[in-house]
C-alpha cells in the first residue's frame, strides 16, 4: 500500500517540480531551493503600537511592535514572513482551519481559547482603560456613572466579556474594528470604549478631545497579557518561539520596539 502512494506521491511531486520548471522561464533551475518557507501571520492591524497600517514611501504597510517580534520570530526560524490582515474575532478559526500559522495580535492567552488553540509565553502585559470624551470627565468618572451608559467593545475580544460581567445596567455595542470604536466614541453614539492601556494612550496622543479615565477594573491575572498562538499540538513551534521571546525580552528589545511602534505613530 505505503509504496503505491509513495511511488504516486513521488511522481507528482516530479511533475510538479517540472511544471514550476517549464513554467516560470529559463534562469531558474535553482530557484525554489533557494526559497525559503513561509510562516503566515494573522493579525488584526487596528490594534496600535500593537499592529496598525501606516503609509511608509507611499505604500500601506503593516507596523508595530507585534510585527517586529512576528519579524524576528521568522528570522530565527529562517521562515519567510506573510502577513494577513482580518479581523479579531477571525483570528482563532483562521488558525485552526489553518489559513494562517501564528496569531500576534495582542490576544491574550485565556482558558477558553487555550481549549482549541497553543499559547506562548507571555510576552507583554497591558492593563484595561476606558476611553471618553473629555468634554464628560464630570459625568463619567467611576463605573457606577457608566450605568445606562453605552459601551463600545472589540467584538470577540476579552474585553467584551470583561465589560459585560462587570459592569452593569450598561448597553454594550460589539464592534468588529478598534477603529470605527473610537470614531463611535468621538461621534457620541458610544460614551465610553474599553481597550488595553498602550492602544487607549496611541489613540488619545492622536485625538486630544478623548481621554483615559482612571477607573480600574478587577481582573485576575490570566485576563491579561499577550502572546502568540498557534495550531494546537504545535509544541516544537511554541518552544521555538518561546526562545525568541526570551530573547527578545532579555536583550530588551520588546520595549525598544514598542518606542519605535509609538514613534512611527506619531510621524
Ligand atoms: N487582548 C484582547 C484580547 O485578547 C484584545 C486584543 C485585540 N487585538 C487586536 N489586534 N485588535 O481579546
Amino acid at each position: 500500500m505505503k509504496g503505491i502512494y509513495g511511488k504516486l506521491l513521488s511522481l507528482l511531486i516530479v511533475g510538479m517540480v517540472m511544471f514550476s520548471l517549464s513554467s516560470c522561464g529559463k534562469e531558474v533551475s535553482v530557484e525554489g531551493e533557494n526559497k525559503k518557507a513561509k510562516l503566515v501571520l494573522g493579525t488584526s492591524a487596528d490594534y496600535a503600537p500593537y499592529e496598525f497600517h501606516k503609509e511608509i514611501d507611499g505604500k500601506d504597510t503593516i507596523v508595530g511592535f507585534d510585527i517586529d517580534i512576528a519579524k524576528a520570530i521568522a528570522e530565527d526560524l529562517d521562515m519567510e514572513l506573510e502577513i494577513k490582515d482580518m479581523s479579531f474575532d477571525g483570528l482563532l478559526e483562521a488558525l485552526v482551519t489553518g489559513k494562517i500559522d501564528i496569531i500576534i495580535a495582542g490576544m491574550t492567552p485565556t482558558p477558553e481559547r487555550a481549549e482549541n488553540v497553543d499559547f506562548s509565553k507571555i510576552y507583554y502585559t497591558a492593563v484595561n482603560n476606558i476611553l471618553i470624551n473629555k468634554e464628560n470627565m464630570d459625568k463619567i468618572s467611576t463605573l457606577e456613572d457608566l450605568k445606562g451608559k453605552k459601551i463600545g467593545v472589540q467584538k470577540g475580544s476579552v474585553q467584551e466579556a470583561l465589560v459585560t460581567e462587570q459592569i452593569k445596567e450598561a448597553e454594550f455595542k460589539s464592534l468588529t474594528k478598534i477603529t470605527d470604536l473610537i470614531l463611535e466614541l468621538k461621534h457620541g453614539k458610544v460614551d465610553a470604549i474599553v481597550i488595553e492601556n498602550p492602544v487607549a494612550e496611541a489613540y488619545v496622543e492622536k485625538n486630544q478631545d478623548l481621554m483615559i479615565t482612571d477607573m480600574k477594573f478587577d481582573v485576575n491575572s490570566e485576563e491579561l497579557g499577550s502572546a502568540v498562538a498557534a495550531a494546537k499540538g504545535s509544541d516544537e513551534l511554541i518552544e521555538a518561539i518561546n526562545k525568541t521571546i526570551d530573547k527578545l525580552i532579555a536583550e530588551g528589545k520588546i520595549n525598544e520596539f514598542i518606542v519605535e511602534a509609538n514613534n512611527l505613530l506619531e510621524d
